[in-house]
């Protein structure tokens, strides 16, 4: 798996794909930032690095009428990497001054979920490495996740990488007994792996 580490990043436009879908409260405010904070390690690699950084992410699903900016996280994302985060639509501009961008809301764009390849193709432009960090979304077919890298070089994040190793670990050599446990919402998603699991787990815990 070619993973961040493996590119010279100095100077490039880098587009990460994130996991920002955070859990909010009804007044908007976030309520376990967890995500955020695991997506960390990659955002200040490529900073360290001298990469220009494009975020890109969704919150909820707008086309059920969930219509949640991104303004929270860019805020969130402020006061933990302590560098100002710009919430927007626009490009890298490169002018010499790096760039830390978060991209508003990917699925307020229908293209998105539609995984659109010219709406891809454009997000693509953006940029010239992609970078997936985002995991937990990596079962979704859409155009910032396997449409762009049909246009770019591009490679695995931090906490992907670590999600895959420890995944393999209990796949490849598994320590018995294992013991599985699943937690989150959503279970319906996740009836693929837990077929798999059952096949080597000795139980699963939900
Ligand atoms: C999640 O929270 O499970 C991921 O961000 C994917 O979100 P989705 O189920 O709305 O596609």
């Amino acid at each position: 798996m070619e993973t961040v580490r493996d590119f010279d990043v100095e100077n490039k436009k880098v587009l990460v794909r994130c996991d920002f879908n955070v859990p909010l409260d009804e007044r908007g405010n976030i309520v376990d930032d967890f995500r955020i904070q695991e997506s960390l390690p990659t955002i200040q690699y490529l900073r360290e690095k001298g990469a220009h950084v494009m975020l890109i992410a969704h919150l909820g699903r707008p086309l059920e009428g969930e219509r949640s900016s991104l303004k929270v996280v860019a805020e969130r994302l402020e006061q933990l990497l302590g560098e100002k985060v710009s919430l927007g639509d626009g490009g890298l501009s490169a002018r010499g001054q790096r760039d830390l961008v978060l991209l508003e809301n990917i699925r307020f764009h229908k293209e998105e979920q539609e995984n659109n390849l010219e709406f891809a193709k454009k997000l693509a432009a953006k940029g010239d490495l992609y970078i997936n960090n985002a995991f937990a979304t990596s079962h979704r077919a859409h155009a910032s996740l396997v449409g762009i890298p049909q246009f770019l070089p591009s490679g695995a994040g931090l906490l992907l990488e670590k999600e895959v190793v420890a995944l393999q670990k209990i796949i490849k050599n598994p320590k018995k007994p294992l013991v599985v446990i699943v937690g989150g919402t959503k279970v319906e998603t996740k009836a693929d792996f837990l077929d798999e699991m059952s096949k080597i787990a000795d139980a699963i815990l939900l």
